[in-house]
């Protein structure tokens, strides 16, 4: 049995954190869930780090349909979260509930992610109400990173701070089971936490928050374009794929490999008659 929402909201009220890691691919999605990291967004980040974009708004349905699937065949107990991409909910409520049914549908997941606060509390509670899990995204929401002038921390004055708790209010409100606050200060990130009975997911939001998120390129040390403040590398795999290319490419030239153990052999009289 997959990990629930009932699940989740008695780790807040244990004050037990509750991990998310962000997964692409079925490989990388085993190793998390069999670590039993309890959510896995399958995030929209897929743009920027797996795909090559600057932006995640190049995302489309199709990527991340396929992407979901993979994630949701390499796991057994996690919850799989599906970011929606950018137009997939914003054109009319009938288009977000039929793409967030895709989600559930086609690709298997548990839950979807969409960004934004009181202006998509109407979407979030339709499509909860379709029994389909939302979890609500607000602060930075990289889907408007033009609208908001690039990376910056969100909530800084004291009428930023107020629009981004009722917007945080109103997911709660419409059903959202939990709410990600990406680059928010930590003392308003713990008074969000505070009101909310639901649980936040912070990504540089301090540790205030009921759980953190992490780009799993970026905390392994895998996407090098550039390394967020808010993220901490807990590996230098580019360093180290760089090192066994390199290796394996020396050894192919120098015929150190392939080894005898890498193939196999028959004897050489066998080959006399051709
Ligand atoms: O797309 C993503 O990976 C995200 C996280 C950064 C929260 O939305």
């Amino acid at each position: 049995m997959r990990i629930t929402i009932n699940k989740l909201l008695e780790m807040k009220q244990a004050g037990e954190k509750i991990a998310m890691l962000t997964a692409y691919d079925y490989s990388t999605a085993k190793i998390v869930d069999e670590a039993g990291v309890p959510l896995i967004l399958v995030g929209d980040t897929l743009g920027m780090v797996v795909l090559g974009y600057e932006t995640t708004l190049s995302v489309t349905m199709e990527d991340m349909l396929c992407h979901i699937k993979a994630v949701v065949r390499g796991t057994r107990q996690c919850m799989v979260i599906g970011d929606m991409p950018f137009m997939s909910y914003h054109v009319s409520v009938s288009e977000a509930l039929h793409n967030a049914g895709r989600f559930m549908q086609e690709a298997g997941c548990q839950a979807v992610k969409l960004e934004g606060g009181v202006t998509v509390a109407e979407t979030v509670r339709r499509i909860v109400e379709c029994g389909i899990p939302v979890m609500g995204h607000i602060g930075l929401t990289p889907q408007s990173i033009y609208q908001l002038s690039g990376h910056r921390v969100q909530g800084k004055t004291p009428e930023a701070a107020s629009r981004l708790l009722n917007d945080a209010l109103a997911l709660e409100q419409a059903g959202a089971f939990a709410v990600v606050l990406e680059l928010v200060p930590a003392e308003l990130a713990g008074l969000i936490s505070k009101r909310l009975k639901v649980p936040t997911i912070g990504i540089g939001a301090g540790p205030y928050c009921d759980g953190q998120v992490q780009v799993i390129n970026d905390m392994l040390g895998l996407y090098t374009d550039f390394v967020p403040k808010h993220a901490r590398q807990y590996a230098k795999l580019a360093a180290d794929i760089k090192y066994a290319v390199d290796t394996y490419f020396e050894e192919v030239k120098s015929v150190q490999f392939p080894g005898p153990e890498h193939g196999s052999s028959i004897d050489e009289s066998l080959l006399e008659g051709l």
